[in-house]
């Protein structure tokens, strides 16, 4: 009896995919790629009630499909969903603001942007928008910035939570250096952060992250009751920027004279820890980036961004050090990064480490995407790769997707991993949103839509 092919969508979360599967069991930083790659060319994954249940090769798993429909996406690569680890969702509409690089970037465009964020009707509208954008491009979990606004948190976690997707965000606290229509207080933002924690925080796939914009925009008062929050609540997120441009880095020293530089200020106010993460660290010193390590924090690395705002290369394998390894996940940073795809922003990680003179490989740039960045969120038990037990977000990528990839893929699906890492990296370099056939989110499908 043949398996009912499903109409994808109307799954319940119990199905059966059938594709080539890619995900990764280690980090390829510090193990071979050959150890560390999981591919199986003809595989199925298993999902029950939205976790993973097995995942091996077809001819092994089929004859335990039992009654669940197949989706069959043979011809497709399916990896775990994206991770996009540092993202704006009000910056969404401003993208492709020109001519300016950092502070003034936030003084001309950013800030005005933002303060349409009061208004919790156009938040909502945006939130979706962002959703839908997300999606779109494969990415199924985000550490998200939203506006000063507790209104704004609020409209982006309704929408995250409607659509059933494991989401992080926070409001903005910012007590100084920003126009008044933007301020809050050190006691306001501690007080309203409190109360969005209480209301979110682990609320279904919902997570919080107390959001000090940086150091620059908070008092050290500021800082220290962001402190006190990840005392309170150790399972909160702290999210941040970090020395992401140069005058930044030299307008913190005179802000703060009494620290030993930008990370100190965040150190010294008790904001260094495990569940931290750092936003660019572009123009971090070595002894910065083996802080970060102790710390065990992370960074995200936003290429796309550090481009467009001229900010600087960052230097990943500094971070990536055997000595002293920091987590490192990939961020779009939009609206100053200039894609909402992963795949993109692969492709500007890859540029980034040619002009220092370093390589960045297929599967170095699909795992900071996926299980590199579910480490850095501390996400890892659930999300990243097709670990039985883990939550089945995940995406299935098109290497044929237009006529141009359909052409510099004509071998179709690869039986080697050589192969396989050559196909690879044509998605990492040109495979933007069209690369991305379908999302899944908890075994449903979430992009293209349904209805
Ligand atoms: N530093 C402080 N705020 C921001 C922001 O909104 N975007 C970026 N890229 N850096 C920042
Ligand atoms: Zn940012």
């Amino acid at each position: 009896m043949g398996q009912p092919l499903a109409s994808p969508g109307f799954t319940d979360g119990t199905v059966a995919v059938r594709g080539a599967l890619l995900d990764f069991v280690d980090d390829p930083f510090y193990k071979p790629e050959a150890e560390v790659v999981r591919y199986v060319a003809d595989g199925l994954l298993l999902v029950r009630d939205g976790h993973i249940e097995a995942t091996g090769p077809y001819q092994e798993l089929n004859s335990r499909l039992g009654d669940r429909p197949l989706i069959d996406h043979t011809g497709s690569l399916i990896t775990p969903g994206l991770i996009d680890t540092h993202i704006h969702y009000p910056q969404t509409g401003m993208m492709a603001a020109y001519g300016e690089q950092l502070l003034e970037w936030l003084n001309r465009y950013t800030f005005p942007t933002e303060r349409k964020f009061a208004d919790a009707d156009y938040a909502r509208q945006v939130a979706e928008l962002f959703l839908d954008e997300l999606l779109k491009n494969g990415t199924t979990t985000a550490l998200v910035f939203a506006a000063v606004f507790p209104a704004s948190v609020d409209a982006f976690f309704e929408a995250a939570e409607a659509r059933h997707l494991r989401m992080i965000s926070g409001k903005v606290m910012m007590d100084r250096n920003a126009p008044d229509y933007l301020c809050d207080t050190a006691q306001s933002s501690y007080d309203e952060s409190k109360a969005l924690i209480e209301k979110w925080h682990g609320r279904g796939r919902l997570l919080y992250a107390v959001t000090p914009r940086f150091a620059a925009t908070s008092t050290e008062a500021q800082l220290k009751l962001a402190a006190r929050l990840l005392d309170e609540f150790p399972s909160v997120y702290l999210h941040t920027h970090l020395s992401e441009n140069v005058s930044e880095v030299a307008w913190i020293q005179e802000l703060f004279p009494q620290y030993q530089g930008y990370l100190d200020v965040y150190d010294q106010t008790g904001l260094v820890r495990s569940r931290s993460l750092f936003a660019h660290g572009v123009q971090l010193t070595d002894a910065e980036f083996q802080r970060l390590s102790e710390a065990k924090a992370a960074i995200s690395f936003c290429p796309t961004s550090n481009l467009f705002l001229g900010s600087g290369l960052f230097r990943l394998e500094q971070a990536k050090n055997p000595e002293h390894s920091v987590k490192v996940g990939l961020g779009t940073d939009v609206g100053a990064g200039t894609s909402f795809s992963l795949l993109q922003t692969t492709n500007e990680a890859y540029k980034v480490a040619q002009l220092r003179g370093q390589k960045l490989s297929a599967f170095k740039a699909l795992f900071l995407a996926t299980l590199g960045g579910a480490r850095a969120l501390c996400l890892d038990d659930k999300l990243g790769s097709f670990e039985p037990g883990k939550e089945a977000d995940f995406v299935v990528l098109d290497p044929q997707a237009t006529p141009l990839l359909a052409l510099r893929n004509e071998g179709g699906i690869p039986a080697t991993l050589e192969d396989l890492e050559d196909l690879l990296f044509s998605l990492v370099i040109m495979g933007g949103d069209r690369a991305v056939a379908a999302t899944y989110i908890m075994g449903e499908l979430a992009y293209p839509s349904s209805v």
